[in-house]
């Protein structure tokens, strides 16, 4: 029988930062200090699409405190690898978070733009309490002041895919975080 490739074809420029291993053993670390946090409470997990869905689903499994999820969509990047500066809202929750006990979940935080966004409009719904994670953080080129409660890996000014991670919508699927040569910025 002919054989298959089990794996997708990674391009020999792909830099390989965190293996399928680094990331599970690090997803649970934080969700054990999340459930730690949050012990005898419900946490909703507020998801920003697309990337952040791969790292919130890892999460949800791991956490061993009663969890909700629902997703947002903003834009503030369109298939270029540089912020617009502008981020506006695409998809909406589903649910009201009035009351409940949110945590903000990316992918990674970059300029901070769209995390400072979705901060102030959750707070402006009357949650009851709020914090911040994000699976990487890449402080190099922050343009506004934002505090995380839960990072994965702080990595350097690098543009990163896999694990949800997207480069013009390709490599989400990739199981490990890889650097690829291409700037994150033209500056
Ligand atoms: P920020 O508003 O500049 O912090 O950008 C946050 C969003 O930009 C993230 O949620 C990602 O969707 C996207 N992004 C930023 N850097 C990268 C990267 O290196 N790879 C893939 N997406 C990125």
């Amino acid at each position: 029988m002919e054989e298959r490739e089990t794996t997708i074809k990674i391009p020999e420029h792909f830099r390989l930062l965190y293996t399928a291993e680094d990331i599970s053993k690090r997803v649970e670390e934080m969700a054990g200090e999340i459930s730690q946090d949050y012990e005898g409470k419900t946490v909703h997990l507020v998801g920003v699409l697309k990337g952040a869905a791969v790292f919130l689903s890892d999460l949800l499994r791991t956490l061993t405190v009663p969890a909700t999820y629902d997703f947002l969509s903003v834009a503030s990047y369109g298939d270029s690898t540089e912020s617009t500066g502008v981020v506006r809202l695409i998809k909406d929750l589903d649910d009201p978070v009035e009351s409940r006990d949110i945590i903000i979940v990316e992918d990674i935080i970059d300029t901070g733009l769209t995390l400072k966004y979705i901060e102030e409009l959750m707070r402006n719904r009357k949650v009851s309490s709020l914090s911040k994670c994000t699976f990487l953080d890449r402080p190099d080129r922050r343009k506004v002041h934002v505090e995380m409660d839960y990072v994965g890996f702080t990595i350097p000014d690098c543009y990163v895919v896999g694990y949800g991670l997207d480069f013009e919508q390709k490599w989400r699927q990739l199981p490990g975080i890889y650097a690829i040569n291409q700037p994150t910025s033209k500056e």
